[in-house]
């Protein structure tokens, strides 16, 4: 299959300098020699870093709570756009963050090319659910399910600049995985709409497997969808995964990623997958290390690599 890569070194939707880096740090510990690897050879371009240029008439613009908004609307169009482009391709999308804003545009840019018909896992810590009016911190990287839903787009003020975005997906068509670290409001509306909601005590209760069969069944209950996962790093557990800015203790193994990445792989409808908030500034070098590893492994699962190895290339050999 094509697969195209596309880095987002974002950073403004947090506050911690370094997760920008995350994109080159994941090519340069050897992300695209691992995909290479994979059996039946894939096809692989890389399409460079998104780069934006905030517009004249935006940079007076400020919302209420929601920290260099003109900064996330403006880099969120050009992701969407590049996103758009590598499917029409007829690509895989891996986008690599940069911080979890970014979800909006890939998000945005896949149900743009695949006419809606898209389902979203969002594997994660957090609920990344928050609007400016519930959000304690202004941090847009917890606030971009919250801006791509339709059930939530009475809550939000007038965003200038953010006309290219609609509120695009149902609630109904996102499943979360690997919840540990839900806000009372996120919580609220979680109840509220019913959304599909897999926290680590379901993993606990029902093993990996069976979440993502669940998961699966709700929101792509025909098996017709293409497949969005915004793969969070901070869904893995703390000493999997320590460089990230808002690490939760009693996360998912990586076992437990690459598992669910080797069943999203075997749908075959896997269309775009973000992996974000690898901040390579955090902890130390076997910590930095450790994290863009698990990265790394977690990738290639969804593209297609085997625990169980290659098989021979001429079978005439055994
Ligand atoms: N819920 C918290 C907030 O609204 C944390 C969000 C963390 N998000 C993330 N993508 N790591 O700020
Ligand atoms: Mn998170
Ligand atoms: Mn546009
Ligand atoms: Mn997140």
């Amino acid at each position: 299959s094509k697969v195209g890569i596309l880095g987002v070194p974002f950073d403004k939707g947090q506050a911690k300098k370094g997760v920008g880096n995350g994109p080159s740090i994941i090519r340069e510990l050897g992300l695209i020699e691992r995909l290479e690897e994979i059996e039946g050879k894939l096809n692989i371009k890389d399409y460079g870093d998104v780069s934006y240029e905030i517009p004249q008439d935006l940079k007076t613009h400020s919302i209420p709570n929601m920290k260099e908004y003109e900064h996330i609307t403006t880099c969120n169009h050009e992701v969407s756009k590049s996103v758009e482009n590598i499917l029409r391709d007829g690509r895989i999308c891996v986008t690599l963050g940069g911080d979890h804003s970014l979800g909006v545009g890939t998000v945005d840019g896949h149900i743009k090319a695949k006419d809606e018909n898209v389902c979203v896992l969002w594997v994660d810590a957090h609920a990344d659910l928050n609007t400016n009016k519930t959000s304690s911190t202004g941090n847009v990287h917890g606030m971009p399910l919250a801006l791509l839903a339709k059930e939530l787009s009475d809550y939000w003020p007038y965003l200038p600049g953010m006309d290219w975005q609609k509120p695009i997906i149902s609630l109904r068509n996102v499943a979360y995985i690997g919840l540990r670290s839900v806000d009372s409001y996120e919580r609220l509306v979680i109840d509220k709409l019913g959304i599909n909601a897999f926290g680590m005590e379901d993993i606990e209760n029902y093993g990996i497997s069976t979440v993502i069969d669940m998961a699966l069944n709700r929101i792509d209950p025909d098996k017709d969808k293409s497949i969005h996962v915004s793969f969070d790093i901070d869904a893995l557990d703390s000493l999997e995964a320590p460089s990230t800015g808002t690490s939760v203790r009693g996360g998912m193994t990586l076992r437990e990623g690459i598992h669910l990445m080797e069943i999203i792989y075997r749908t075959g409808r896997l269309g775009a997958f973000d992996l974000v908030e690898v901040n390579p500034s955090l902890g130390s070098e076997q910590d930095v290390k450790r994290t863009v590893d698990a990265a790394i492994h977690i990738i290639a699962a969804g593209l297609g690599h085997s625990r169980r190895g290659l098989r021979p290339k001429n079978i005439e050999t055994l």
